[in-house]
């Protein structure tokens, strides 16, 4: 059987493209802006975005926390998956990031359900605490750190909320690769998918993205 993959299809990115159309003019504004602010294009792709809005969407999720702003991009698909009296958590090391970051949201008309937490994610994780129990976690930070943010979002998602990990492939590393990074991925999407407080998939998209719903 043919498989299929957007990555290096350029006629079935196009298709998914015309038809979901996952880059509003808002995503792109902000995409382009923070390239141009000198930020690395290391964003999710456009049509990661949607799959993190949909995903969101349909966990029904008011209160989230991202871990690893940027720009904003995510930021804003999940901010807009939250609805208006929802609530996004959303922490970077980088004040510069933090600052473009700021001004995506602000165009995007959802500043006002998103605080911005800057310095190292472990060290401030504490500061949203008091609005745990959260529906959704998304982690696309230092890969280090990604069994600790598993842990972190293991204790503060409610029972039925959901963990999604970016680059759960390790950048291809995934399955051998001796560096800290894909040993760090290896712990994590273990944890998840056999540390039994997650049921979890892999959803495989380009980067790899895992998907644990929290089951106690
Ligand atoms: C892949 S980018 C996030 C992309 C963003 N989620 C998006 O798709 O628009 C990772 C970000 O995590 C930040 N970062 C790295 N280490 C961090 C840490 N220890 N705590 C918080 N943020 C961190 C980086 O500065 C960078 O902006």
């Amino acid at each position: 059987m043919k498989e299929y993959s957007a990555e290096n299809d350029a006629g079935l990115l196009r298709y998914l493209n015309r038809i979901f159309r996952p880059e509003d003019p808002v995503l792109k504004e902000a995409r382009e802006r923070s390239l141009k602010a000198g930020l690395p294009e290391i964003q999710v792709g456009p049509l990661d975005a949607l799959h993190l809005e949909v995903l969101a969407r349909a966990a029904g999720a008011r209160k989230a926390v991202e871990i690893g702003t940027l720009g904003g991009y995510s930021g804003i698909a999940l901010a807009r998956a939250l609805g208006k009296d929802g609530r996004l958590h959303t922490f970077e090391l980088d004040p510069k990031h933090a600052e473009v970051a700021r001004e995506s949201f602000r165009k995007a008309g959802v500043l006002d359900r998103v605080r911005i937490h800057v310095g190292p994610a472990l060290e401030r994780l504490p500061e949203c605490e008091e609005d745990a129990p959260f529906d959704l976690v998304f982690i696309d930070a230092d890969k280090d750190n990604y069994p600790a943010y598993l842990s972190w979002a293991a204790e503060h998602l409610r029972v039925g909320g959901v963990v999604l990990g970016d680059n759960a492939f390790a950048f291809g590393e995934i399955v051998d690769g001796r560096g800290a990074g894909p040993v760090a991925m290896r712990k994590f999407n273990e944890e998840l998918a056999q540390g039994g407080r997650f049921r979890a998939t892999m959803i495989p998209t380009g980067e790899g993205l895992a998907m644990g719903v929290k089951i106690r």
